[in-house]
């Protein structure tokens, strides 16, 4: 079966085909992977996929989806990231992606199982980056910040 079969991804070589999908978890702390992490991605480690890409992580604040978000925003979540791929990468073989990520107009949203694609109260949220119609200087200036974040 073909899908079984090794595949190069450039120079990776993964062990077959299979690859499992982004999957928020909305479980993080302060943009860190938490507990749940280790255990969700450990089992997903142990699936026999050529290829595991990691939730959508935020690179910035503004463009985390909900406060649980993974981010890579500061030190602190480069160093935590960097504990749980380690981790990771004792389980097996199966590659491991991130999905790197800015929200949108999506951002801001409270947890799914609070109340789904629903934005958070203007006490509690922040204000989102998203490409408008109206051309404008900021949005050119936000375009240009974010894309050396990636
Ligand atoms: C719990 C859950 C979380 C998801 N989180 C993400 C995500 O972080 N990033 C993303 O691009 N898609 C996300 N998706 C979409 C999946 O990655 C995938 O594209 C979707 O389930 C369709 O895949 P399928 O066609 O194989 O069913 C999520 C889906 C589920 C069920």
């Amino acid at each position: 079966m073909i899908s079984l079969k090794k595949f190069y991804l450039n120079k990776q070589k993964l062990k077959n085909r299979i690859c499992i999908a982004p999957m928020c978890q909305y479980s993080a702390n302060n943009g860190n992977p938490s507990e749940w992490h280790y255990f969700h991605l450990k089992k997903l480690m142990q699936a026999g996929s050529g290829l595991l890409i990691i939730e959508s992580t935020a690179i910035s604040k503004e463009g985390m989806i909900s406060k649980k978000d993974l981010s890579l925003c500061n030190k602190k979540n480069f160093l935590e990231f960097k504990k749980l791929i380690e981790y990771l990468r004792k389980i097996s073989d199966t590659k491991i992606g991130v999905q790197l990520s800015h929200s949108g107009r999506k951002g801001s949203s409270t947890l799914p199982w609070i109340k789904p694609n629903f934005p958070l109260k203007k006490n509690v949220g922040w204000k989102t980056i998203a490409p408008s119609r109206i051309p404008s200087t900021l949005a050119i200036k936000n375009f240009l910040i974010f894309l050396s974040l990636f």
